[in-house]
């Protein structure tokens, strides 16, 4: 979003109170946000709002040229990199459709050549409308991204689609948008599954055996592969949070995760095994919480090594392995390449505070059989994902 000129077209409806928050969070992620509103947005909030959040004069009439440089809906209509229409009522979708511009926002809509995103927002039955709808597959046609509206509570007070989505949704949506429209989706077409956190292994229904991952590493490779266009299923241990655009499957155990990973492991093209996998687990799981004594031995068994089996079915699968090592970083690292039939091996020091377990931060070696090792210095996990997933590109191109 950094840098990025957004023309931000407000019409009216209810949803224009929360258009207002999208516009913040476009705003703090960098973009510069110029509006225009239909009058009837103005009834709903006013423009003063618009503008003092946007640092920018608020269009809203088509006449009002007050700087004879430019004609205005043109000159927004030019600046822009993208017209995002949030909320857009069924009757700008109608006009947009039909090539009706007869106000500033409609008019500017009709002059832009860059893409359109459109966010409607409205009552179910006239979303459902069957003009309404027609209308929509028209704009779709015409290459603009129409937005599924959010089912639930409506201002009528009673349950529908139509709602105006929360605006981290709509930030996620117009990201994987911005970047399928500028082509730098590499992955595209290429099945990943990414595993993520740290099992837990059960000893009773209250009580565990883990360790301290967070799921950070393996969340952000899984961001990083949907970046570029890859179908990401994202299997993971872990609570954090995932677009809805990854497909995510929760699970506990090694156990589980071994069964997600080898269920889809013959189509998919890409397997990185983030996740911090339990080595062993309790021989025996007790059905009721245990009773305290004072000693209490715990048998465990070795778990399955997911990567390592992976690794000797694979047929053309690119597999990405993790070293998590507090000692002989690099001969540690080449040994699970070698045993683990890995393609890359990311070798991380988790001996260290500022970095590897739950920590936002991570500096990594990455070593494979056909390249000289890369390491990426002490940065954000984010960062560190993007480099691997680059890697994954070109030795998958
Ligand atoms: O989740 P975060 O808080 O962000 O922390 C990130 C991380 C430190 C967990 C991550 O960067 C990392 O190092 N992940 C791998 C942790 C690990 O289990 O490393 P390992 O050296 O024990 O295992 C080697 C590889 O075999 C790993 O890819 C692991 O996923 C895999 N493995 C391990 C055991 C097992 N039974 N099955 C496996 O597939």
């Amino acid at each position: 979003m950094k840098n990025l000129k957004v023309a931000f077209y407000v019409t009216g409806g209810i949803a224009v109170y929360k258009s207002v928050n999208l516009m913040r969070e476009l705003i703090k992620r960098g973009a510069e946000v110029k509006v225009a509103m239909t009058t009837s947005a103005t009834e709903f909030v006013t423009p003063l709002t618009f503008q003092v959040l946007s640092k920018h004069a608020v269009h809203i009439d088509t006449f009002s040229e007050e700087d004879p440089q430019y004609v205005q809906h043109i000159h927004l209509a030019d600046w822009a990199d993208i017209a995002i229409v949030a909320p857009a009522t069924a009757n700008t979708i109608a006009k947009l459709a039909n090539g009706i511009g007869d106000n500033f926002v409609t008019s500017a809509l009709m002059a832009t050549t860059s893409p359109i995103f459109l966010v409607p927002a409205m009552n179910e039955h006239m979303l459902e409308h069957p003009a309404t709808q027609q209308n929509i597959r028209t704009l779709k046609s015409r290459k603009a991204y129409v937005m599924e509206p959010d089912t639930g509570f409506l201002a009528e007070g009673y349950s529908g689609k139509g709602r105006f989505p929360e605006s981290e949704m709509i930030i996620e949506e117009l990201e994987g948008y911005l970047l399928a429209y500028k082509g730098e989706r590499p992955l595209k077409g290429k099945k990943i599954v990414v595993t993520a956190g740290g099992t837990k292994e059960r000893i009773d229904p209250v009580r565990f055996i883990s360790n301290d991952s967070s799921g950070k590493m393996g969340h952000a490779l899984a961001d990083a592969a949907w970046k570029k266009g890859a179908e990401v299923t994202l299997i993971t241990a872990s609570t954090l949070p995932t677009r809805k655009q990854i497909k995510r499957v929760q699970v506990d155990s090694a156990k589980e995760m071994y069964n997600h990973v080898n269920e889809s492991f013959e189509t998919l093209d890409v397997l990185i095994m983030a996740a911090a996998v339990s080595d062993y687990a309790p021989l025996n799981q007790e059905e009721h919480k245990m009773k305290k004594k004072n000693n209490v031995t715990i048998e465990l068994q070795k778990n399955p090594d997911i990567l390592k089996e992976m690794g000797q079915k694979k047929v053309n699968q690119f597999l990405v392995g993790f070293a998590a090592e507090t000692e002989n970083i690099e001969a540690y690292a080449l040994k699970k390449l070698k045993e683990k039939h890995a393609d890359l091996i990311v070798a991380n020091d988790v001996g260290k505070k500022d970095r590897g377990f739950n920590t936002n931060d991570n500096e990594v070696t990455i070593y494979s059989n056909v390249d000289q090792p890369v390491t990426i210095s002490l940065t954000k996990k984010d960062e560190i994902a993007e480099n691997i997933i680059d890697i994954v590109i070109d030795r998958t191109e």
